[in-house]
């Protein structure tokens, strides 16, 4: 039976900056009465943002799925794109909304990314773009993916939606590929309360993808494309600035938080979880754990259950897999024939909560109740 006295935890919970910090980024607002429409907050966000990320150029949206949506259209995606089932559903949704069909691959078992040694036997002559996940923001294989994108003539965007502020070798990962696409969602590790970004490497296509996020403006006059709507305002810009103060502080909590889960859980039969990769820099967005039921003893789902009953809200991050839900079940690459790693792992994964203000004896409930 449910406990209604219990607190409830959920698997994440955002970190507002304290008020009184945020009053006067209000009263600037009001003052100048520029609410929207690359205003001075946003173009501010823009550069701290590309110089705490280490990226060249950065352009703000509304959101993630129109930040993808738009890369799909600022590189002129056509035909076929190879992706990975094991993702927010955001990241196929790009592509049906760009009439683009998705060719789903299947991912490694380490790190759950989009398994490279698969891809070219994914290649048809109507292939134009891979679009890999960095899922949980571990890196995927940039290198050998860059070389089959480099040998077929492809383009490579990057769904990094999870992968704020990870580096490799001390570098952005958001510098591989074409295009990187990132999301700001109250639910990531930075947030701008709903917001995404495209990270490109040239002024001209940051102009571009800035034309494109405001109708194809091109100056006051001047439509060139047929652009959307998806500017990032003023209001939400200041609440990232704010954010981003204390981003080094989220990630350390993050990073301690991993690390006791990691020490609670290890010896724990039938369950397993992701370490840390030594070239990069994790930023600990989410701690995933892997349910063997034949050595724990017990299925994902009756685990979530059982910890929903003690009023811990875990999630089941990636079930059911994009490539089981309606709009893209009957698309041949989507037969589960074709997809065994990203299927098992689909039903052996449970997100544990993770969020700055957890405190470390609910960590440690959590994991008594895993080991009971
Ligand atoms: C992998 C992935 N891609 C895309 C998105 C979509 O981002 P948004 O919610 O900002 O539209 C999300 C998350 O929400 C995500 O986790």
């Amino acid at each position: 039976m449910k406990d209604k006295n219990k607190k409830t935890i959920t698997v994440t919970q955002p970190f507002l900056p304290p008020l009184a910090e945020f009053i006067p980024y209000l009263r600037q607002i009001w003052e100048s009465k520029w609410l929207t429409n690359n205003g001075p907050l946003h173009q501010q966000l823009e550069q701290e943002l590309a110089e705490y990320l280490g990226v060249k150029y950065i352009s703000l949206f509304s959101n993630g799925t129109l930040a993808l949506i738009s890369a799909l259209q600022a590189l002129n995606i056509t035909g076929e794109v190879i992706t990975t089932p094991f993702s927010f559903v955001a990241t196929t949704h790009s592509l049906w909304w760009n009439k683009i069909t998705p060719v789903f691959v299947d991912i490694e078992p380490d790190y759950l990314n989009l398994d490279p040694e698969k891809i070219e036997a994914a290649i048809t002559p109507h292939t134009t773009a891979i679009m890999p996940v960095h899922v949980y923001g571990n890196p995927c294989q940039t290198e050998k993916i860059q070389r089959i994108a480099d040998k077929y003539g492809l383009k490579v965007i990057y769904d990094a939606a999870h992968a704020f502020g990870v580096k490799k070798d001390n570098t952005s990962i958001l510098n591989n590929g074409d295009l990187s696409v990132l999301s700001f969602h109250a639910t990531k590790v930075f947030s701008t309360i709903e917001g995404g970004a495209i990270i490109c490497h040239t002024q001209e296509m940051k102009h571009h993808i800035d034309n494109l996020k405001n109708f194809g403006f091109r100056g006051e006059t001047v439509v060139e494309e047929p652009g959307i709507n998806a500017k990032l305002n003023e209001i939400q810009a200041a609440y990232g600035l704010l954010q981003l103060k204390y981003i080094d502080g989220f990630i350390a909590k993050r990073k301690s938080i991993t690390e006791l889960y990691r020490n609670l859980l290890k010896n724990i039969e039938g369950i397993s979880f992701l370490h840390d990769i030594d070239s990069v820099t994790h930023v600990y967005s989410y701690f995933p754990i892997l349910i063997d039921e034949s050595k724990y003893g017990m299925t994902r789902d009756e685990l979530y259950e059982k910890l929903k009953e003690n009023n811990i809200f875990t999630r089941r991050y990636f079930y059911p897999l994009i490539s089981n839900f309606a709009p893209y079940r009957e698309l041949p690459s989507a037969t589960p024939k074709n997809l065994p790693i990203a299927n098992k792992t689909s039903q052996e994964v449970l997100c544990l909560p993770i969020f700055i203000e957890l405190e470390l004896e609910i960590v440690q409930l959590i994991v008594n109740l895993i080991k009971q």
